[in-house]
Parts: structure tokens; sequence; C-alpha cells
């Protein structure tokens, strides 16, 4: 899949998003190919750069609909469709609803959502939320008893509320539930906290996730933000520069490097931002070489 942009659609499409940061070296992101990659279940294409809404959209007042709006027309714009968002995370479903379904923008997005529980109640809450009547990924949020079963979420997937079920955590301490429900459930995806500084899903998770044909959701990419206070001043390294333009890039092309990995899901509420992190699905990503170079970079900050 290719999106060729034209330098005025380019001008326009930034204009939309708010993108003030145009440079040459952002055109050049721009219209290089895309990375593409399949949900291994169904072998569905999936623009492996998202959108992670926790914190970022939780308040529904005028001001957070605004930007809302603008981050989802830069992914949009610039050939992405994943949201990740929760039942949990403040108002973001309901700004998310308001902001999509009056421009009908629903249909070009793939929206993944997390429920607590297996309750009715709560999933009908997050549709009418989200003003959808079809999910693409419904997920079972914060996973921590081996016990937990898909049963309910395979029920609803087989009536069509979802066309995906997914598990998620964030919690070290959880890990050995996660890994058993992903072993037993077999899920068509798995969300766990995976970044360059952060890469203990390499030991078990992302081999699980491969074996058992799960599609990998990385949470926390930026570890909330913890990886560019880091680097805060500093240039990316010449040898990085063919293949990541920023520093976003740096750290979401790092975890794209893993093929098991199949989107990111950077949190922003700044459109600039967003069209800089769908930079990372363009162009060169680093060979096995090039990622052992850039963790020992990180790993000497
Ligand atoms: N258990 C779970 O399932 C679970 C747990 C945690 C998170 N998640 C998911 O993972 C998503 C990502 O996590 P997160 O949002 O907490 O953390 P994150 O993506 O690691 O970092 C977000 C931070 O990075 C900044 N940022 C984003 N793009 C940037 C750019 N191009 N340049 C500079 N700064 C940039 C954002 O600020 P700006 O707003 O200024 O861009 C924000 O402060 C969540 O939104 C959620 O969807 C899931």
């Amino acid at each position: 899949m290719r999106m060729q942009l034209t330098r005025r659609e380019f001008v326009t499409l930034a204009a939309v998003s708010g993108a003030a940061m145009l440079n040459p070296a952002a055109f050049a992101q721009a219209s290089a190919p895309l990375v593409t990659r399949t949900i291994p279940s169904s072998g569905e294409p999936l623009p492996p750069v998202g959108l992670g809404t926790a914190e970022v959209f939780d308040s529904d007042d005028e001001a957070t609909r605004q930007k809302a709006g603008a981050v989802v027309q830069a992914l949009l714009g610039n050939g992405g469709k994943l949201i990740d968002t929760a039942s949990t995370y403040g108002d973001a479903e309901q700004v998310l609803g308001e902001v999509t379904a009056p421009s009908d923008l629903r249909p070009k997005l793939f929206i993944a959502t997390k429920l607590e529980s297996p309750d009715e109640a709560e999933l009908k809450r997050s549709l009418a939320r989200l003003k959808t009547a079809k999910l693409d990924l419904l997920q079972l949020h914060n996973v921590r008893d081996p016990q937990q079963s898909l049963a309910r979420f395979k029920e609803w997937k087989a009536q069509g509320v979802c066309r995906y079920i997914g598990i998620t955590s964030t919690f070290r301490s959880a890990k050995p539930a996660l890994e058993a429900v992903l072993k037993r459930e077999k899920p068509d995806f798995v969300q766990i906290d995976y970044s360059i500084d952060d890469r203990d899903a390499e030991q078990r998770i992302l081999p699980l996730a491969a074996e058992v044909k799960a599609g990998v959701l990385t949470a926390l990419p930026f570890g909330r933000g913890r990886l560019f206070r880091a680097v805060h001043g500093k240039p990316i390294p010449d040898w990085a520069s063919g293949f990541a333009g920023s520093w976003a890039q740096f750290f979401l092309k790092y975890l794209l490097g893993d093929p098991r990995v199949t989107a990111v899901i950077p949190g922003t509420s700044d459109p600039a931002h967003m069209t800089d992190n769908l930079g990372a699905m363009r162009g060169a990503l680093p060979d096995a070489d090039q990622r052992r170079r850039m963790v020992e970079f990180v790993g000497a900050l």
C-alpha cells in the first residue's frame, strides 16, 4: 500500500491537522512508501502507527473535542486508522464518538476499546459513547487472574459486536496471568507495555504472541514521555538519520523493527505530534544490528 501526496496536498493536510512543523524532511517522510502490517488471525492489513487516548481526551469539553478532532484528522490524513481507547479513560470514548460520528469518519477508523470485565452493561455504554454499533477490537483490560475467561468476548465476536478480541496489561506483576490467558484463550490481539527502554515483552510475550498468532499492540511506546525527557536537547545520531527523522520516529521504529509488533499506539493530544508519529510507518526500518545499537545508545543516556 502506498500513499503518494503532492506537496500541495501535504500542505493542505498539515494545515488541517495543525502540523506547523513543515519541513522538507517531513515531506520526504510523507511521500515514502508505507510500512504495512497484517493482523495475524485474519491477514487484514492494519497501518502500524495508531493513536492512544489514555489521559489526553479524558474530559468532554469544547477544547478537548477540538484537539481530538485535529488529532483524528492528522491520523486519517497521514494514512493511519487505529485508535485505542477504554471504558475507563475518563470521557475519551464519548469525545471520540462526538468527533467521529457527525463527520461520518467511523468507517475509516479501526476502533479498539477495553472493558474491565465481560459485562453487557459496560459494553453497551462503550458502544453508545463511541456512537457505533460495532467495534473493530474489544479487549479485556488489565488481565490479572490466569483463570480469566474470554468466553463472553468470543460470543460477542460471533454475534458481530466486534471483529476481533484482545487482552491487555501493562503491570509487571500481572504478566504471568496475561501469559496464561494468552496461551489458553488465543485472542486476536495482546496489548502490552513495550518501549526501547522497557523491553520485558521481548522475553516471553512476543514469542508467545507469535506462537498463538496474536497481533501485538504496544502501549506506552514512549514510556509516558520518559524517553523524550531522556534525549532532551540531544540530536539524533547520524547513523540513525537514514530511518528516523525525529526522536519519536526513532523510538517507534525500534518497536516496528520487530515484525511481531502489529502496531504501536502512542498517545498524543497534539496533531503535529500525531503527524510526526505517523512518519514512523514510512521509509526504512532499522535492521537487527541497528536495533542493538539503538538499545545501547538509549541505555547509555
Ligand atoms: N493496560 C493498558 O491496556 C494500557 C495502559 C497504559 C496505556 N495504554 C495505551 O497506550 C497508549 C499510549 O500510552 P500513553 O499515552 O500513556 O504514553 P506514551 O504513548 O508512551 O507517551 C505519551 C506522551 O508522549 C508525548 N508525545 C507523543 N508523541 C510525541 C511526539 N511526536 N513528540 C513529542 N512528544 C510526544 C505525549 O505528549 P503530547 O500530548 O504533547 O503529544 C505524551 O506526553 C495509551 O494512550 C493507551 O491507549 C494501555
